[in-house]
Protein backbone atom coordinates (compact mmCIF):
# COMPACT_ATOMS: atom_id res chain seq x y z
CA UNK A 1 0.00 0.00 0.00
CA UNK A 2 1.37 3.54 -1.00
CA UNK A 3 1.77 6.07 1.87
CA UNK A 4 0.65 9.66 0.84
CA UNK A 5 2.33 12.75 1.04
CA UNK A 6 0.81 16.19 0.82
CA UNK A 7 3.31 17.93 3.71
CA UNK A 8 6.97 17.43 4.62
CA UNK A 9 7.10 14.01 6.20
CA UNK A 10 7.81 14.89 10.23
CA UNK A 11 11.31 12.20 9.86
CA UNK A 12 12.67 14.92 7.63
CA UNK A 13 15.66 16.91 8.85
CA UNK A 14 18.06 19.16 7.67
CA UNK A 15 21.38 17.80 7.12
CA UNK A 16 22.82 21.65 6.61
CA UNK A 17 21.41 24.80 7.87
CA UNK A 18 18.95 26.25 4.91
CA UNK A 19 18.51 22.83 3.10
CA UNK A 20 14.53 23.10 3.33
CA UNK A 21 14.38 26.30 2.27
CA UNK A 22 16.40 25.96 -0.71
CA UNK A 23 15.08 22.54 -2.32
CA UNK A 24 11.42 20.96 -1.86
CA UNK A 25 10.70 18.05 0.80
CA UNK A 26 9.19 16.86 -2.62
CA UNK A 27 12.20 16.69 -4.36
CA UNK A 28 14.19 14.89 -1.27
CA UNK A 29 11.59 12.16 -1.34
CA UNK A 30 10.55 11.65 -4.85
CA UNK A 31 14.75 11.99 -5.71
CA UNK A 32 13.98 11.79 -9.11
CA UNK A 33 17.36 11.57 -10.98
CA UNK A 34 18.07 14.47 -14.30
CA UNK A 35 21.11 15.05 -16.22
CA UNK A 36 23.98 16.88 -15.08
CA UNK A 37 25.63 19.15 -17.40
CA UNK A 38 27.75 22.69 -17.23
CA UNK A 39 26.06 25.96 -19.49
CA UNK A 40 28.74 27.99 -20.75
CA UNK A 41 27.80 31.64 -21.43
CA UNK A 42 29.96 35.09 -21.54
CA UNK A 43 29.61 37.51 -18.68
CA UNK A 44 28.80 41.03 -19.95
CA UNK A 45 33.02 41.80 -18.81
CA UNK A 46 33.63 39.08 -21.73
CA UNK A 47 34.69 36.56 -18.67
CA UNK A 48 33.47 32.94 -19.57
CA UNK A 49 30.71 31.77 -17.06
CA UNK A 50 29.83 28.61 -16.02
CA UNK A 51 27.17 27.07 -14.29
CA UNK A 52 26.28 23.21 -13.40
CA UNK A 53 23.09 22.66 -13.60
CA UNK A 54 21.07 19.53 -13.58
CA UNK A 55 16.60 19.23 -12.89
CA UNK A 56 16.18 19.95 -16.93
CA UNK A 57 15.02 18.11 -19.73
CA UNK A 58 15.46 17.74 -23.26
CA UNK A 59 12.45 17.50 -26.09
CA UNK A 60 11.70 18.37 -30.06
CA UNK A 61 9.63 17.57 -32.58
CA UNK A 62 10.36 18.18 -36.50
CA UNK A 63 11.09 21.79 -35.83
CA UNK A 64 13.11 22.76 -33.13
CA UNK A 65 15.47 20.56 -30.42
CA UNK A 66 15.10 22.25 -27.24
CA UNK A 67 16.72 22.42 -23.93
CA UNK A 68 14.37 23.13 -20.86
CA UNK A 69 16.28 24.26 -18.05
CA UNK A 70 14.22 24.06 -15.17
CA UNK A 71 15.87 25.65 -12.47
CA UNK A 72 18.30 29.22 -13.41
CA UNK A 73 19.01 30.75 -9.73
CA UNK A 74 17.52 34.49 -10.42
CA UNK A 75 20.33 35.52 -8.21
CA UNK A 76 22.99 33.75 -10.58
CA UNK A 77 25.62 34.65 -13.10
CA UNK A 78 23.59 32.26 -15.84
CA UNK A 79 20.19 34.41 -15.27
CA UNK A 80 22.48 37.46 -16.20
CA UNK A 81 24.23 36.53 -18.76
CA UNK A 82 20.84 34.84 -20.45
CA UNK A 83 19.39 37.40 -20.17
CA UNK A 84 22.20 39.97 -21.62
CA UNK A 85 23.20 37.81 -24.72
CA UNK A 86 20.72 35.42 -25.11
CA UNK A 87 23.19 32.74 -26.37
CA UNK A 88 24.31 29.68 -24.24
CA UNK A 89 26.16 26.13 -24.75
CA UNK A 90 25.01 23.31 -23.26
CA UNK A 91 28.00 20.85 -22.50
CA UNK A 92 27.87 17.31 -21.13
CA UNK A 93 31.00 15.88 -19.14
CA UNK A 94 31.24 12.46 -18.17
CA UNK A 95 32.29 11.58 -15.05
CA UNK A 96 36.03 11.52 -15.35
CA UNK A 97 36.40 15.49 -15.44
CA UNK A 98 33.06 15.87 -12.57
CA UNK A 99 35.43 17.44 -10.09
CA UNK A 100 36.74 20.02 -12.52
CA UNK A 101 33.03 20.87 -13.25
CA UNK A 102 31.99 21.26 -9.33
CA UNK A 103 35.34 23.46 -9.08
CA UNK A 104 33.23 26.22 -10.93
CA UNK A 105 31.42 26.50 -8.65
CA UNK A 106 34.15 27.77 -6.22
CA UNK A 107 35.30 29.67 -9.06
CA UNK A 108 32.34 31.46 -9.59
CA UNK A 109 33.68 35.20 -9.42
CA UNK A 110 32.85 38.27 -11.61
CA UNK A 111 36.28 38.92 -12.65
CA UNK A 112 36.94 34.84 -13.08
CA UNK A 113 37.14 32.63 -16.21
CA UNK A 114 35.22 29.86 -14.57
CA UNK A 115 36.46 27.17 -17.54
CA UNK A 116 39.99 27.89 -17.39
CA UNK A 117 40.06 28.39 -13.45
CA UNK A 118 38.69 24.96 -12.80
CA UNK A 119 41.37 23.13 -15.02
CA UNK A 120 38.87 22.73 -18.28
CA UNK A 121 39.49 24.69 -22.19
CA UNK A 122 37.43 27.25 -23.35
CA UNK A 123 36.60 26.53 -26.84
CA UNK A 124 34.72 29.57 -29.27
CA UNK A 125 31.29 28.36 -30.03
CA UNK A 126 30.78 27.67 -33.66
CA UNK A 127 27.04 29.31 -34.43
CA UNK A 128 26.71 31.41 -30.83
CA UNK A 129 28.66 33.66 -29.04
CA UNK A 130 29.27 31.38 -26.17
CA UNK A 131 32.32 29.88 -24.87
CA UNK A 132 32.26 26.00 -25.24
CA UNK A 133 34.22 23.48 -22.88
CA UNK A 134 36.52 21.20 -25.24
CA UNK A 135 37.30 18.47 -22.67
CA UNK A 136 32.71 17.83 -22.91
CA UNK A 137 31.68 14.98 -24.84
CA UNK A 138 28.81 16.97 -26.61
CA UNK A 139 28.06 20.57 -26.77
CA UNK A 140 24.83 22.20 -27.59
CA UNK A 141 24.84 25.77 -28.91
CA UNK A 142 21.30 27.28 -27.81
CA UNK A 143 19.48 30.41 -27.95
CA UNK A 144 17.14 31.59 -25.67
CA UNK A 145 13.52 31.35 -26.71
CA UNK A 146 11.83 32.30 -23.61
CA UNK A 147 12.65 32.43 -19.88
CA UNK A 148 9.86 32.40 -17.14
CA UNK A 149 9.03 32.68 -13.29
CA UNK A 150 7.72 29.49 -11.65
CA UNK A 151 5.05 31.21 -10.12
CA UNK A 152 4.86 35.61 -9.18
CA UNK A 153 8.46 36.16 -7.84
CA UNK A 154 10.10 32.94 -7.79
CA UNK A 155 13.31 32.31 -6.57
CA UNK A 156 14.16 30.58 -9.88
CA UNK A 157 12.95 30.35 -13.33
CA UNK A 158 12.50 28.21 -16.61
CA UNK A 159 14.78 28.76 -19.53
CA UNK A 160 13.55 27.35 -22.82
CA UNK A 161 16.77 27.05 -25.28
CA UNK A 162 16.55 26.07 -28.59
CA UNK A 163 19.50 24.12 -29.97
CA UNK A 164 21.66 25.71 -33.28
CA UNK A 165 24.66 23.62 -33.18
CA UNK A 166 25.32 20.14 -31.80
CA UNK A 167 29.31 18.97 -31.34
CA UNK A 168 29.73 15.47 -30.50
CA UNK A 169 32.36 12.93 -29.58
CA UNK A 170 31.92 10.22 -32.59
CA UNK A 171 33.14 8.01 -30.02
CA UNK A 172 29.82 8.76 -28.01
CA UNK A 173 27.23 8.66 -30.73
CA UNK A 174 28.78 5.22 -31.70
CA UNK A 175 27.57 2.62 -28.89
CA UNK A 176 29.62 -0.21 -30.00
CA UNK A 177 31.91 2.92 -28.89
CA UNK A 178 32.05 4.71 -25.52
CA UNK A 179 28.47 5.22 -25.98
CA UNK A 180 26.62 7.69 -24.85
CA UNK A 181 25.81 5.43 -21.41
CA UNK A 182 27.27 3.86 -18.58
CA UNK A 183 29.72 4.63 -15.99
CA UNK A 184 31.68 6.77 -18.57
CA UNK A 185 28.42 8.30 -20.51
CA UNK A 186 25.90 10.65 -18.89
CA UNK A 187 25.89 11.61 -15.93
CA UNK A 188 22.78 11.84 -13.56
CA UNK A 189 22.04 14.03 -10.28
CA UNK A 190 20.84 11.79 -7.28
CA UNK A 191 19.75 14.72 -4.82
CA UNK A 192 19.42 13.27 -1.64
CA UNK A 193 16.75 10.78 -1.48
CA UNK A 194 15.61 10.25 2.00
CA UNK A 195 13.61 7.56 3.92
CA UNK A 196 10.09 9.20 4.60
CA UNK A 197 9.63 6.06 7.38
CA UNK A 198 13.52 6.76 8.88
CA UNK A 199 14.58 9.83 7.56
CA UNK A 200 17.59 8.30 6.81
CA UNK A 201 19.44 10.94 4.04
CA UNK A 202 21.28 8.97 1.40
CA UNK A 203 24.18 11.24 0.62
CA UNK A 204 23.89 13.31 -2.46
CA UNK A 205 25.67 10.96 -5.35
CA UNK A 206 25.63 10.43 -9.00
CA UNK A 207 24.08 8.04 -11.34
CA UNK A 208 24.67 6.64 -14.60
CA UNK A 209 22.13 4.30 -16.90
CA UNK A 210 22.24 0.84 -17.54
CA UNK A 211 20.32 -0.36 -20.87
CA UNK A 212 17.97 -3.08 -20.70
CA UNK A 213 16.21 -4.11 -23.90
CA UNK A 214 12.47 -2.48 -23.83
CA UNK A 215 9.33 -5.08 -24.08
CA UNK A 216 8.60 -5.65 -27.58
CA UNK A 217 5.31 -2.92 -28.51
CA UNK A 218 3.45 -3.16 -31.88
CA UNK A 219 1.98 -0.20 -31.44
CA UNK A 220 3.29 2.90 -34.61
CA UNK A 221 2.85 5.70 -32.38
CA UNK A 222 3.18 6.71 -29.10
C1 LIG B 1 24.88 18.71 -9.04
C2 LIG B 1 24.56 20.18 -9.06
C3 LIG B 1 23.46 20.62 -9.79
C4 LIG B 1 23.12 21.97 -9.80
N1 LIG B 1 22.02 22.36 -10.50
C5 LIG B 1 21.65 23.65 -10.51
C6 LIG B 1 20.49 24.06 -11.23
O1 LIG B 1 19.80 23.26 -11.86
N2 LIG B 1 20.17 25.38 -11.20
C7 LIG B 1 20.93 26.29 -10.53
O2 LIG B 1 20.58 27.50 -10.56
N3 LIG B 1 22.04 25.94 -9.83
C8 LIG B 1 22.40 24.63 -9.81
N4 LIG B 1 23.51 24.25 -9.11
C9 LIG B 1 24.28 25.27 -8.38
C10 LIG B 1 25.14 26.10 -9.35
O3 LIG B 1 25.97 25.25 -10.12
C11 LIG B 1 26.04 27.09 -8.59
O4 LIG B 1 25.26 27.87 -7.72
C12 LIG B 1 26.81 27.97 -9.56
O5 LIG B 1 27.94 28.51 -8.91
C13 LIG B 1 25.97 29.14 -10.09
O6 LIG B 1 26.66 29.70 -11.19
P1 LIG B 1 26.23 31.06 -11.86
O7 LIG B 1 26.47 32.16 -10.84
O8 LIG B 1 27.12 31.16 -13.05
O9 LIG B 1 24.79 31.00 -12.26
C14 LIG B 1 23.88 22.91 -9.08
C15 LIG B 1 24.99 22.46 -8.35
C16 LIG B 1 25.32 21.12 -8.34
C17 LIG B 1 26.52 20.65 -7.55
Amino acid sequence: MKREFSTCPSTFTETWPGEFANFSWGDFLTAIPAPIFLVTSYKANGQPNACLQSWSTFVGDARQFLCILGSVARSGHLYSTLKATGECIVNFPSVDIYDKCTATIHHNQWDTDEITAAGLTVQAGRTVHAPSIAECFLNLECKVLWMREHFPNSRDLVACLQVQHIAMDPARYNEDQLGRYGPTGYIYNVHSPRSADTGTVTPDCLGYIQLHAAPADDSEER
